[in-house]
């Protein structure tokens, strides 16, 4: 019988092509270990693995993997085992992908490849609105966008009841496109299967805002479902799992979550500004008709509301030929164009494209996503800073805690508030403004949820 348990650490398994398996024997091996050091947790080590029956069935599909259960007496062989169709013990495939790992580390893609098993999602599409979204970031994702041209994924994806079938429509096409990055597609309406060992999670979901619709109506629904959608990820989701919630209020959704899924680390839990911040980006490449690629560093401060502040004080023009940097400031020249009309349009920007599209942004939300996942895992480049909500420390003078959107930059899969920048007068009355708004927000979400606080 295979002897899973002495391969290597779960975070080990690297190699591409192998990785969908290897993950599941991580999880076996991580088991192996709680019952040799805790033998009383052996109990719960069972139950945990047996929460991932149906996720390995698919998973033994996509593989060609037959699926056995045993209980030999053995030590080592309680719980499901995988078996190559033809045989062979999974310990030799287990050491090939081991050697083949190895000589993927010595590649110069040694840290994504590293980070394989950041690979699993699950995408929540709740209904029409929410689909627009995650029917755009889909393909993004199955063709690298988000974690890189060489880097296999399984989408998870979870809808409700009624859109079953509209959802079982985007795994046939999903298919149909023969993505050769995407492994496996799990499309389901069980929120338990859907969560079951991700990695990332990209909270999409929640009760869309309809034209003419406060964000304050959207907030009582949408607390209800994150508060649901902590206690699935807290239960299912793997221990380190990121999470980006997309879904409005985002910045207070992920403060339910984080409230609400206390075993993930708080710092794996954000919202997305980076859709404000390209929009940002955007209006000074228009203003100055530079390339947007060429504009960098504009910050969006608070929520994802129009109360936000868009900071183009620090942002930089860099010249694609000589690599020179300049301030976006002295070239727009402009300090009363900055302070409101840059600010209108891209707090309003939500609100012009619903009024024009009679729909929420999706195209460009779902680039925002795959940006937002894409630098937090794989890093910000060198000199450059992005925005993203993330939970407060103080930074800035914001109350800590608030899931506020910050400057920050990335590396090794860990995000860090950029410090030390200055802040002028009319900056500190607008950060401050969208504070306050976020506590609020807080208070109201709480007493929704009829919690003292
Ligand atoms: C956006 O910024 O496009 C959306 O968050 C708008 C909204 O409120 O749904």
């Amino acid at each position: 019988m295979v002897s899973l348990f002495l391969q290597g650490k779960e975070n080990d398994y690297s190699d591409c092509d192998s990785f969908l398996l290897l993950n599941f024997v991580g999880k076996m091996i991580k088991l192996f270990k709680v019952k040799e050091k805790q033998r009383e947790n052996v109990e719960n080590a069972k139950k945990q693995t047996t929460a991932e029956l149906p996720l390995l069935k698919v998973l033994s599909r996509v593989h060609g993997l037959r699926l056995r259960f045993c209980h030999a007496a053995a030590e080592s062989s309680h719980g499901p085992i995988l078996r190559h169709p033809d045989g062979k013990d999974l310990e030799a495939h287990v050491e090939l992908c081991n050697k083949r790992r190895e000589e993927a580390c010595q590649s110069s893609r040694h840290w994504s490849r590293r980070h394989a098993h950041m690979a699993f999602f699950s995408i929540y599409i709740v209904n029409k609105f929410q689909r627009q979204i995650g029917y755009n970031l889909v393909p993004m994702i199955a063709r690298g966008l988000m974690l890189g041209p060489d880097q296999p994924v399984i989408l998870h994806m979870l809808d409700i009841e009624p859109a079953a079938e509209a959802l079982e429509a985007v795994k046939m096409e999903l298919a149909d496109s023969a993505f050769s990055l995407l492994k496996g597609v799990l499309a389901t309406t069980d929120v338990v299967e859907a969560c079951n060992g991700v990695d990332i999670a990209l909270m999409v979901g929640g009760f869309p805002r309809k034209d003419g619709m406060e964000r304050k109506d959207v907030m009582k629904k949408n607390v209800a479902i994150y508060k649901a959608q902590a206690s699935a990820l807290e239960q299912h989701a793997a221990a380190n799992c990121k999470v980006v919630v997309v879904a409005n209020p985002a910045n207070t959704n992920a403060l339910i979550l984080r409230e609400f899924a206390p075993s993930i680390p708080p710092k794996n839990i954000t919202c997305l500004t980076r859709l404000d911040h390209n929009r940002a980006l955007g209006q000074i490449s228009e203003k100055l008709n530079v390339p947007v690629s060429s504009v960098k560093n504009v910050i969006v401060w608070g929520n994802h509301s129009s109360t936000q502040y868009p900071d183009a004080n620090h942002a930089i023009i860099v010249d694609p030929g000589s690599g020179r940097e300049r301030s976006a400031r002295e070239m727009v020249a402009d300090d009363n164009w900055l302070k409101t009309e840059f600010q209108t349009i891209v707090r309003q920007r939500g609100a012009a494209i619903i009024k024009a599209r009679k729909l929420s942004s999706a195209l460009s939300a779902a680039s925002a996503v795959c940006d937002h996942m894409r630098d937090w895992i794989l890093g910000t480049p060198e000199g450059t800073w992005v925005s993203m909500g993330v939970c407060s420390d103080g930074s800035y003078g914001i109350e800590p805690g608030l899931l506020y959107s910050f400057p920050v930059t990335c590396r090794k899969g860990q995000w860090s508030i950029v410090q030390g920048l200055n802040i002028d007068e009319f900056s500190r009355a607008r950060m401050d403004a969208t504070a306050r708004e976020l506590a609020e927000e807080k208070l109201m979400a709480y007493s929704c949820l009829q919690v003292e606080k």
